[in-house]
């Protein structure tokens, strides 16, 4: 059962990607902002790779976060899978993509109503007036042409969160069971929960 935790996990992962309404779709993911504190925030999950050890995911070039991982590129998150009652803690290493292969190749593969979100006239987190439009005018309503959607493409950038372990915690009335699962190399030990 225990060697067994580490494909569990990145099985569970995959299937995230690819199944909109799976728990494990929009996990908590930490940040350390400016001030030294813990900022955590939901995110999408786009990707799970257990060869690179990576999970993906989709950010602006100009919120807060990006510039918090470009300072300290140390990254935690926590999935939850309720019905299962099944919660995963990851910590690992954050890097940035933007303008680059990796960007471009997500890019290209992300929904135009997705790249609309990176048109947004104001950077995210900013204070706007009452009445000022997200995005730019005619393109409240409607997905943005290849064209058009072209302008936001500096703004989009790949996060991948590197994992240096895994900390799986599975409650059970006959007894919660955790393990810690390291990645490089690989090894799963029980701990107690
Ligand atoms: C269900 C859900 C999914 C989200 N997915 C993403 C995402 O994939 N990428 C993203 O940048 N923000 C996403 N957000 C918004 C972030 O939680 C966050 O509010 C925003 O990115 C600003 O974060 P920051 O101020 O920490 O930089 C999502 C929010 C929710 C509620």
């Amino acid at each position: 059962m225990t060697t067994d935790e580490r494909s569990l996990v990145w099985a569970e992962l995959e299937r995230a990607t690819r199944d909109r309404d799976h728990p494990f779709r929009q996990p908590v993911i930490l940040s350390i902002d400016d001030s030294g504190f813990p900022s955590g925030r939901v995110l999408t999950l786009r990707a799970a790779d257990p060869a690179s050890r990576s999970l993906r995911f989709h950010i602006d070039t100009r919120s807060p976060k990006y510039s918090h991982w470009s300072q300290r590129p140390l990254i935690s998150a926590v999935f939850y899978d309720q019905q299962a009652r099944w919660q995963l803690r990851v910590r690992g290493a954050a890097t940035l993509h933007n303008q680059n292969e990796i960007a471009r190749a997500a890019w290209l593969a992300s929904h135009p109503m997705c790249q609309r979100t990176y048109l947004s006239q104001s950077p995210p987190g900013l204070e706007i007036d009452w009445d000022s439009p997200v995005f730019p005018p005619g393109l409240e309503r409607r997905r943005p042409t290849g064209q058009e959607a072209e302008a936001a493409y500096p703004n989009f950038a790949v996060l991948l969160l590197t994992v240096a372990e895994f900390d799986s915690l599975h409650l059970s009335g006959e007894g919660h069971r955790r393990f810690l699962i390291a990645e490089n190399p690989h090894s799963v030990r029980r701990l107690a929960p």
